[in-house]
């Protein structure tokens, strides 16, 4: 009865009139987002989706580890040793676990990492306790959606947020003549090492620069696609090619190649990481990372440290330059220049994206879309992502799916983004 009354009570907020929510219903039941796959046995290749076993374009595992041996075993023995869960704040005690990966960890980052159970709660716990009320926010047009909800906690507590035009270091610096101008104390720039919707790269090369010659200006850059599969140990891109900055702070991720969970804030000052460490609001109220998991993150970090993934990291580029190549050859238009695993189709019209993702469904093609609000009105494509589980036989197929699909609709995009 009383579930019933509050169900009444709930009637009154306004719960439909949402666009997003429309488009993704319809999206959900022509199979295509917000399912489950049916497989009892994952491999990672194909999923099965209401009943057809579809090739799956849509992970993040970008090595194809899930199933490694020593990821499983490391996690079966730890759930053994110490249970499914810690229920005690880290600010009281952590499992031992935790002090053997912090080991692991400065062998393949490049300063001192904090380890946090998600990314999001990394920023969550690093920005609202390093940016102050009489700082500044420069926030990338692209940047992640974690990270801009932290900006938003930092908001709240008085700090101004700016947005930057899209990896324009001359922007930033711009508007950051501007705020220093209006009397801002410390700027922070918020950015992605590779952006999670379009695939491309951070212009770290300048942003490295513009933090030489600018004082009072830092960086906080999350590199979670980038994390695992690129750089060495799998210490990323940001980090894996150009070092840590001595001004920057770069978060990675343990749950997309790296197939875990949590991430790893890396700072380049001790006394910074422990104060992170020990006062960040997520690091104190938010629960740990399960024994099991942090067994499997074990396993992966000492199977990054081995040369075994360096041959990984090899096949995966080769699959990306792959694609992109025969993109090129069949006049696919791919929108950024880059490498990475990410790579974003434009077919610059909402209807015929989704018209194209229903179409690579049939064919037997799990992927994704982008469309606004994940992107600008106009910029709509097919994300795809890219994993070693994947054949180039599997490529072929994918995009000849889509080649068909912009030969009959007659569609012609322009690749600069507007
Ligand atoms: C760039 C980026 N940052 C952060 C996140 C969120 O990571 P987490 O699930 O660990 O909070 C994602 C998730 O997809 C992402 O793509």
């Amino acid at each position: 009865m009383a579930v019933y009354l509050m169900q009444l009570k709930m009637r009154n907020i306004e719960r439909n009139n949402n666009d997003l929510y429309k488009v993704l219903k319809s999206l959900q039941s022509n199979g295509c987002v917000f399912q489950y796959f049916e497989d009892s046995d994952f491999n990672g290749r194909t999923i099965e989706v209401q009943g057809k076993e579809l090739l799956h374009f849509a992970s993040c595992s970008y090595l194809g580890l899930e199933k490694h041996p020593a990821l499983i075993n490391g996690s079966i023995d730890a759930v053994k040793k110490y249970g499914t869960q810690t229920p005690s704040s880290r600010a009281m005690v952590s499992s031992p676990l935790y002090k053997e990966l912090e080991g692991y960890m400065e062998q393949i980052f490049p300063g001192h990492t904090i380890i946090t159970q998600t990314v999001t709660l990394a920023h969550c716990a690093v920005l609202p306790l390093l940016i102050h009320a009489e700082d500044a926010i420069i926030l990338d047009a692209y940047a992640h959606n974690s990270i801009r909800m932290a900006s938003d906690l930092c908001k709240a507590n008085g700090t101004f947020v700016v947005v930057a035009k899209h990896n324009d270091m001359s922007h930033v610096k711009y508007l950051k003549y501007r705020l220093k101008k209006e009397g801002k104390r410390n700027i922070w720039y918020c950015a992605d090492g590779i952006y999670s919707i379009h695939g491309d790269l951070c212009d770290v090369t300048n942003l490295h620069k513009l933090l030489d010659e600018e004082d009072d200006l830092y960086a906080y850059v999350d590199d979670a696609h980038g994390t695992g599969w690129c750089g060495k140990n799998g210490s990323g891109y940001i980090l894996g090619s150009y070092g840590l900055h001595d001004k920057m702070i770069v978060t990675e991720s343990f749950a997309k190649s790296m197939v875990c969970s949590g991430g790893g804030v890396v700072v380049p000052d001790y006394l910074l990481a422990d104060v992170i460490k020990m006062t960040g609001q997520t690091m104190i109220f938010s629960g740990p990372i399960q024994p099991p998991v942090l067994g499997s993150l074990i396993e992966c970090v000492k199977l990054h440290l081995s040369s075994e993934v360096e041959q990984f990291q090899s096949e995966i580029l080769e699959l990306i330059q792959y694609f992109r190549t025969n993109c090129s050859i069949l006049g696919i238009p791919v929108v950024t220049n880059d490498d990475t695993p990410i790579q974003l189709i434009k077919i610059g019209n909402t209807e015929a994206t989704f018209e194209l993702l229903s179409t690579l469904v049939k064919s037997g093609y799990f992927t994704m879309t982008a469309t606004y609000p994940a992107i600008a009105k106009g910029e709509d494509g097919i994300r795809v992502t890219l994993t070693r589980h994947i054949s180039k036989q599997d490529i072929d197929g994918f995009l000849g799916v889509i080649k068909q699909f912009i030969a009959v609709n007659n569609i012609i995009v322009n690749t600069e983004p507007t």
